[in-house]
C-alpha cells in the first residue's frame, strides 16, 4: 500500500508534464531581470524570435550586452537580417556553463535558429563551440564550405539556466556571418495574391480582386499580415449571401479576413484572444477572437466559429491559413435594420429577434449565445487547460490506488 500512495503524485505529475499547455519560460521575462540586455531582449521581441525561443525546450540562447548590440546595429541591416543574425544566438542543445567547459574532444558544432528557418546555406546555420587555452571557451561561425573563422566571441558568464529547458549564457560579441547578414528577399517581392491563387484559395483570391480589397491586402505585407483565406468550397456556397451586399458591406466582409500582424501557429496557439483585422475602423470594431481547442485554432466571430484547415504559408511577415467557413463579422451579419413594428410576431415567440437575424452558412455549430463576451472564453480556456489533465490524474491516480 505504501509503495502505491508513492505512485500517485509521480503520475499527477507525469500528467501535467504531458498536457500542460503553459510555458515553462519565458526569455523575455528572463532578460528583463538585465537591464545590460535590453537591447538584445527587445530585438528578440521586434523579430518574434522570443515566442520561437519560448516554444523550444533544451535550446541555449547566446546574450550580448547593449554595446555589443551597438556594434550589430550600426550595421543598419534590415530587420529580416537582423533576425537571422540573432538566430545564431540560439542553439539547438542545452550548453550550461559546465557543459561548456567540458565539451568531448574540446570541440563541438551546434545547430542554430538561422538552421532551422532553411535560409542558411550549407553549414552557415552551424556555431562551432571549442575550449581554449586558459579556460574559455570561443565560438565561431562558419561559410557555406564549412569552413569556421576565428573564435572572435568567447564565454562570459552563464545568466539564467533551467537545466534542460533553456541555458541563457552571456557572451563577449555578436555572432554573425556574411551569409546571415546577407540581405534578405524582402516580402515585398511576394506576391501574395498569385501565391494564394496557386495553393488552393483562388475563390477568396478572385473576390479580393473584384472588390478592390486586394491592394489593401498588398500594402499590409511589409509590416505585417495574417490572413485566413476560406477554400474554395466554401466561398462557392457562400456567393448567393456575398452577392447579396452592399458594395461596402463586401470590402469589409473580406478586409475582415485580414489581421495587420504576423502570427505563426505557435503564436496563434499560445495567445489566444481578441484580433483587430483590416477592417477594424475605430467604433467599428470588427474583430474576432481565436481560441485554441487542443491542437485546432478555432477564430470566433460573434455568428459563426471557423477552424484553420492549412497553412499556405507560415514565414515571418506573412502567414496565410485555409479555414472551413467564411468570417461573419457582426457589424455586417447583425446589422440588418430592425423591423419598426414587427407585424407577424408569432414565429418570435421565445428567441430575441436580434438572434434569429443572424443568418450564415455552417452556423450548425454556432451553439454559442451570440452575446457571449470574448473574456468569457478566455477564462475558460485557462481553466479548462488545467482542469482536464488534473482530473485526468486524479481519476488515475485512484485507479492506483485501488
Ligand atoms: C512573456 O513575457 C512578456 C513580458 O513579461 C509578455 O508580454 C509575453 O506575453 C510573455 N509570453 C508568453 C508566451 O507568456
Ligand atoms: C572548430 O573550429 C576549429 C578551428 O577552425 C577546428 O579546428 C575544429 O575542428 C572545429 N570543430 C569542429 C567540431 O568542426
Ligand atoms: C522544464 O520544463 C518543464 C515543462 O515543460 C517544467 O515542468 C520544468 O519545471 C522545467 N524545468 C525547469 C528547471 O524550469
Ligand atoms: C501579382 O501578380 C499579378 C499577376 O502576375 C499582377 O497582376 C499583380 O499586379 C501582382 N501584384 C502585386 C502586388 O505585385
Ligand atoms: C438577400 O437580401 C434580401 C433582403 O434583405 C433577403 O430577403 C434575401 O433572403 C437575401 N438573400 C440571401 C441569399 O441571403
Amino acid at each position: 500500500m505504501k509503495k502505491k500512495m508513492h505512485l500517485l503524485p509521480l503520475l499527477t505529475t507525469l500528467l501535467l508534464l504531458l498536457f500542460s499547455t503553459t510555458n515553462a519560460h519565458n526569455i523575455t521575462t528572463i532578460l528583463e531581470k538585465h537591464p545590460e540586455f535590453s537591447t538584445f531582449n527587445h530585438y528578440l521581441t521586434t523579430t518574434h524570435l522570443a515566442a520561437e525561443i519560448n516554444r523550444r525546450r533544451t535550446i541555449t540562447v547566446c546574450v550580448v550586452d547593449n554595446a555589443g548590440m551597438s556594434d550589430l546595429l550600426a550595421k543598419h541591416l534590415s530587420l529580416l537580417s537582423l533576425k537571422n543574425v540573432l538566430s545564431l544566438h540560439v542553439f539547438a542543445d542545452y550548453f550550461g556553463a559546465k557543459k561548456l567547459h567540458q565539451i568531448s574532444k574540446g570541440s563541438t558544432t551546434t545547430s542554430t535558429l538561422f538552421q532551422a528557418t532553411g535560409e542558411a546555406a550549407g553549414t552557415a546555420g552551424y556555431v562551432n563551440i571549442t575550449d581554449m587555452k586558459g579556460g574559455k571557451v570561443g565560438f565561431a561561425t562558419s561559410d557555406n564550405e564549412g569552413q569556421y573563422g576565428e573564435f572572435t566571441s568567447t564565454f562570459l558568464k552563464s545568466v539564467e539556466e533551467l537545466p534542460y529547458n533553456i541555458s541563457v549564457i552571456q557572451i563577449s560579441h555578436v555572432l554573425s556571418s556574411p551569409e546571415a547578414e546577407s540581405p534578405v528577399s524582402g516580402p515585398a517581392d511576394l506576391n501574395l495574391t498569385t501565391l494564394m491563387q496557386k495553393q488552393g484559395c483562388k475563390a477568396f483570391t478572385d473576390l479580393l480582386k473584384g472588390s478592390g480589397a486586394e491592394e489593401t491586402f498588398a500594402q499590409n505585407v511589409e509590416g505585417g499580415l495574417t490572413v485566413y483565406c476560406p477554400t474554395d468550397g466554401v466561398i462557392n456556397s457562400f456567393m448567393p449571401k456575398y452577392k447579396n451586399l452592399t458594395t461596402d458591406g463586401k470590402v469589409s466582409l473580406l478586409l475582415y479576413h485580414g489581421v495587420p500582424v504576423y502570427q505563426s501557429l505557435g503564436m496563434l496557439k499560445s495567445n489566444n484572444g481578441q484580433m483587430n483585422t483590416l477592417a477594424t475602423e475605430g467604433a467599428n470594431k470588427y474583430e474576432f477572437t481565436v481560441q485554441n481547442d487542443g491542437e485546432d485554432i478555432k477564430l470566433e466571430t460573434k455568428v459563426v466559429t471557423a477552424t484553420i484547415t492549412g497553412t499556405l504559408i507560415d514565414e515571418d511577415p506573412v502567414a496565410v491559413y485555409k479555414i472551413d467557413k467564411v468570417l461573419l463579422p457582426r457589424e455586417v451579419f447583425k446589422a440588418a435594420p430592425p423591423a419598426p413594428a414587427p407585424k407577424g410576431s408569432k414565429d418570435a415567440k421565445e428567441k430575441d429577434t436580434s438572434e434569429a437575424d443572424a443568418p450564415g452558412p455552417g452556423t450548425d455549430d454556432d451553439s454559442v449565445p451570440a452575446d457571449q463576451t470574448a473574456s468569457d472564453n478566455g477564462a475558460l480556456t485557462i481553466n479548462g487547460g488545467w482542469f482536464m489533465p488534473g482530473a485526468l490524474s486524479l481519476f488515475l491516480g485512484c485507479l492506483v490506488l485501488m
